[in-house]
């Protein structure tokens, strides 16, 4: 389908001098959506030419990325392993209809539901488990327990994931100055300024608090880079850090959706809109400057928005 760049004429964006476009990736898939789609493209056909029969990766309770690769597991037919942050949730009932009292508490929460729902084999581990997944050591052990498979890392980041990210702009089909993506483990956003042209620029709003490690991480992974660097990654919209949420980003969001017909969440693209916002009305861009935001889908995890994560 071709994705829509969908134009905001809000009275702020109308009154500012700003053209501001949203790149709707949310509209890839009804599953695989978002950064999510051009994460994995390149990752399934690499599994598919292996001939792994099985994906394993990584994810929290709520992950988007763990949601996406059950559905692409699903409907590419791979057996799929979730190895998931948090020992606790292994006894709950992940079976039953939760009340709305009880969603996003335990291993009764939606994202996991949907996972098992598509066929994904949860294996729940500790914090400190889950802390050292990336060793030799883990990652050994984890191949004698459910044997042969390709791994997907935590958030889908690796080289493969980012050359898919490298083709989410050509989908913009119109010139522009600035391009706005949310930050999480930085795949996407070095995929994104890896394609840029001359002229534009990345901006990254970061959803973690303290990241400032994530600047150099970025850079190691951009696969062309363009001398100078053309991002950057702004630091103060993460609203207390990963997950975290407060009624001014509840009501922007709130807000941001009545008048756009655009539904965000409150983990990525909520955090960022709200810094684009802020930043045109801080007269951060030129007049007259394009900027597309794109939007990282994400809204599974929607249903959890007034829930501790
Ligand atoms: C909806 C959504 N948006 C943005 C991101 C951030 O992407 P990245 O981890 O590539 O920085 C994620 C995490 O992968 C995500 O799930």
């Amino acid at each position: 389908m071709k994705i829509p760049l969908q134009k905001i004429s809000d009275p702020v964006i109308a009154a500012s001098g700003i053209d501001l476009f949203v790149l709707r990736l949310d509209m890839t898939h009804p599953h695989i959506s978002g950064n999510k789609w051009y994460k994995l493209k390149y990752n399934l056909k690499e599994a598919k030419r292996q001939k792994k029969e099985t994906l394993l990766t990584f994810g929290g309770a709520y992950s988007n990325h763990i949601a996406a690769a059950a559905s692409a597991g699903r409907e590419f037919g791979f057996k799929t392993i979730g190895i998931i942050r948090g020992e606790e949730l292994r006894t709950a009932d992940l079976t039953h209809n939760p009340s709305p009292k009880e969603r996003g508490t335990k291993g009764t929460n939606h994202t996991l539901r949907f996972a098992t729902d598509c066929g994904m084999q949860l294996h729940f581990v500790s914090r400190e488990e889950y802390r050292k997944k990336d060793s030799a050591e883990s990652i050994d052990s984890l191949r004698k327990q459910f044997g042969d498979f390709y791994l997907l890392p935590e958030g889908g980041t690796n080289d493969l994931a980012i050359k898919g990210c490298a083709e989410i702009l050509a989908l913009a089909e119109i010139p522009f100055d600035f391009v706005c993506c949310p930050v999480g483990t930085g795949g996407t956003l070095a995929g994104v300024i890896s394609s840029l042209k001359e002229d534009q620029k990345a901006l990254g709003f970061s959803v973690l608090k303290g990241a400032e490690f994530l600047e150099q991480k970025v850079q190691k992974l951009i696969i062309s880079p363009l001398p100078p660097p053309a991002g950057d990654i702004v630091m103060q919209y993460h609203f207390g850090g990963y997950g975290k949420h407060t009624p001014q980003l509840l009501k922007f969001i709130e807000d941001f959706e009545k008048q756009n017909n655009i539904s965000l969440e409150h983990v990525y693209t909520g955090k960022m809109m709200f810094g684009i916002y802020d930043l045109i009305k801080g007269n951060h861009f030129l007049k007259n400057s394009t900027v597309i935001a794109i939007h990282t889908g994400g809204l599974q995890g929607k249903l959890h928005q007034h829930s501790p994560v």
